[in-house]
């Protein structure tokens, strides 16, 4: 299975601009190890909060079921104390490494998670609730990190999301790459 999108050749037929963009995202964005090729084990990680607990039990159960090798950074029980942060950006920061082809954080609600995902360069996380999205933040939009709140859907809705999500691929199509990449250079300019 193919987790990143297709390697960006030159930028042919679009603008100068658009193809340094590109060059840009490849170098910054998608390093090599971010490709998982299609015979390698599907490496997924998962992470949750206290909101999320069961949901990401749930869902690591189901993943392993139907044989991703799931990561999981936590937390490893239920703890009314933890914070968000300490285990969705530990695996941000593993997605956008590429040590994992997708993530999926969930949080009560599932904004947290989304926004502390975020903060990491590389990663393009969203608060999913409905199948048209899951598909479509990744054909269009490259989205790497699927976001949900384990007080918002129940277990067995969230596993078809998530479904949906590791199924879809990048279409790579040069006009969402574009799109992609100008929101990419964005995380280059702020880091400057
Ligand atoms: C924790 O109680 C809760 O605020 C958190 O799980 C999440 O919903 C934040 O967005």
């Amino acid at each position: 299975m193919f987790w990143g999108p297709p390697g960006i050749v030159d930028g042919a037929g679009g603008s100068r601009t658009s193809a340094i963009e590109h060059q840009s995202y490849r170098k910054r964005i998608m390093p090599p190890s971010s490709t998982v090729p299609a015979e390698a084990p599907k490496r997924i990680g998962v992470a949750a909060d206290h909101g999320g607990f069961e949901s990401k039990k749930y869902l690591v159960g189901m993943l392993r079921e139907a044989h991703y090798d799931v990561v999981d950074f936590g937390d490893s029980q239920p703890n009314p104390e933890d914070d968000y942060p300490d285990f969705v950006v530990p695996l941000a920061r593993a997605v956008a490494r590429g040590e994992v082809g997708r993530g999926v954080a969930i949080c009560g609600s599932g904004v947290g998670a989304c926004i502390a995902a975020n903060k990491v360069p590389g990663v393009r996380a969203c608060l999913i609730h409905e199948s048209f999205s899951a598909r479509q933040g990744v054909e269009d939009d490259d989205m790497n990190v699927v976001c949900l709140g384990g007080r918002v859907v129940a277990n067995t809705f969230a596993w078809e999301l998530v479904k949906v999500f590791l199924d879809a691929q990048f279409s790579g199509l040069e006009r969402h790459q574009r799109r992609v990449a100008k929101v990419a250079s964005l995380e280059h300019r702020d880091s400057d």
